[in-house]
Order: C-alpha cells, then structure tokens, then sequence
C-alpha cells in the first residue's frame, strides 16, 4: 500500500469489534467543535453492521445529528429501493432509524437519465457544498470517508485496470460497466475527491478478504492500495481478512 500518508492498520478480533471500532472513530470524528461534518459512506455489505450500530441508542444519543451532512463515495446506478442501492441500505439501516433532515442527506441521483448526467449532477452538489470548484489542499471536502475493498481490489467504484483511476480532474465519474457483481453501472467519486478528507477509514472483513489484503499489503498496484488521503488513513481489518503476520491491534 503506497499513499501519500502510510496508512495506519489496526487488526480487530472479528467483524463485530470492527464495527464498533469505525462506530468510536466516527463518533470521536464528529465530537470536535465544528459547525457541520461531512461523512462520505460506503457500499456492499461489510458497513451494514456499523450503519445498524450507528443507529441504536448510545450513538443516536450522542452523535450531532444535525450537523452531519451524508454523502456516498459510489453507488449502484438503480432506484434507492432496489437491494442494490447502496444509498437505500444506508438509509434503511441508519437515516431512517434517526433524526436526520432531508437537506442533509445527499445521495447520488441515481434517477439521472444515464451515469454520466448524474455524476455531473452530483459533482455540482459536491461543489455547492463545497463552496468551491477546485478541492484545497488544507480543506478537506470531507471529515470522513468510510471505504470499502473487493475481492479484486477495487474500492468505491474504481476497478483494476479502468480509465477513471487515471482521472485527475473531474470529482465524479460515471461507470458504464462494473468490474465485479453486482453488474450494473455504477457512480463513482474519483481518486482527489474521495481523499480531500480529514480520515479516510477502510472497512475490511471476512477470510475472502484476505488474499487481496496480503497482495495489497506486498504492494500489488491495485485502486484500493492507490487511494491517498489528506487526512488520516486507517485500515480496519478483522482477524479472518488479517494476513497471518498481521495478527493483532
Ligand atoms: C460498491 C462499493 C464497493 C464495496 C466493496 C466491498 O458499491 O460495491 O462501495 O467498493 O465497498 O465491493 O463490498 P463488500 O462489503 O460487499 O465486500
């Protein structure tokens, strides 16, 4: 894994200790004295236990609900009540459990006529947000960005071997075909955008993680080992995906 900031790998017993462990990042994040967050979250199943957690007593208690902007690094282009949607898990296992607004949840238009129309879309309601057209270096768009790995290394949904890692310029892109299940188009933030963030938390667990972590960890050039960010850079990864020389926090 080569970055720009050596990413910080904490091992955790199993995929229960690791959600608890992103919940008191996330909740430690989102303490500091600021007039609002933004939270970038992720897809696929490995958050869906932490966005449960997110929503029960001792964090629906304590996080400063209305000051949390949501946003998502990459979604499945299908409407929010398919499986599929990435924005739909979310809300169904956090958003809707919680005091949330309307005006706070940012989800990806994934009505847009075709990818390309809703990542420009979202794109500008990145830059809105953002209060500006280019990414600071110093301002980080984000407070966190939750990610996640697949099987062949991809993250968000930036896919070995495809054009849009190369992007520099735009904040998001469209994707007309995925690398991996589920195969439909996808949306995705781009590599500048996703690491213009005060921390960046990778989310990786189960023994079918494992191989990818130990080619990512020997440094395999792979979207997930690219990914840099502004801010802190933290791989959590429960035993089960842990390489063996990896056993322990
Ligand atoms: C998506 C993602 C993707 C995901 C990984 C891991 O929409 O598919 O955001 O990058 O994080 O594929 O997915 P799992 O948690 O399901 O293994």
């Amino acid at each position: 894994m080569t970055g720009r900031k050596r990413p910080h790998l904490v091992v955790l017993a199993d995929a229960a200790a690791l959600a608890h462990a992103a919940a008191k990042r996330i909740s430690a994040r989102l303490s500091q004295a600021r007039a609002r967050f933004a939270v970038c979250l992720t897809g696929g199943s490995t958050p869906e236990r932490l966005y449960e957690l997110l929503a029960s007593e001792v964090y629906r208690n304590a996080l400063p609900w209305d000051r949390i902007h949501w946003f998502w690094g990459d979604d499945r282009f299908v409407p929010p009540d398919d499986p599929r949607s990435n924005f739909g898990s979310a809300r169904r296992r956090l958003l809707d459990r919680v005091l949330v607004s309307s005006d706070n949840i940012h989800a990806i238009p994934t009505s847009a006529e075709d990818v390309e129309k809703a990542a420009c879309l979202y794109e500008a309601e990145l830059r809105r947000f953002y209060g500006a057209d280019r990414l600071a270096t110093g301002h980080p768009l984000f407070d966190i960005v939750l990610m996640g790995v697949g099987a062949d290394g991809h993250t968000a949904s930036l896919f070995p071997g495809r054009a849009e890692l190369e992007d520099k310029e735009r904040w998001v892109v469209g994707v007309h075909e995925a690398g991996l299940e589920p195969f439909v188009p996808r949306v995705t933030l781009t590599f500048p955008t996703l690491a213009s963030t005060r921390e960046m938390l990778f989310l990786v667990d189960g023994v079918t993680k494992r191989s990818v972590l130990s080619c990512l960890l020997a440094g395999a050039d792979l979207p997930a080992a690219r990914v840099y960010s502004e801010g802190d850079l933290v791989w959590l990864v429960d035993r089960e995906a842990a390489p063996e020389h990896h056993d322990g926090a």
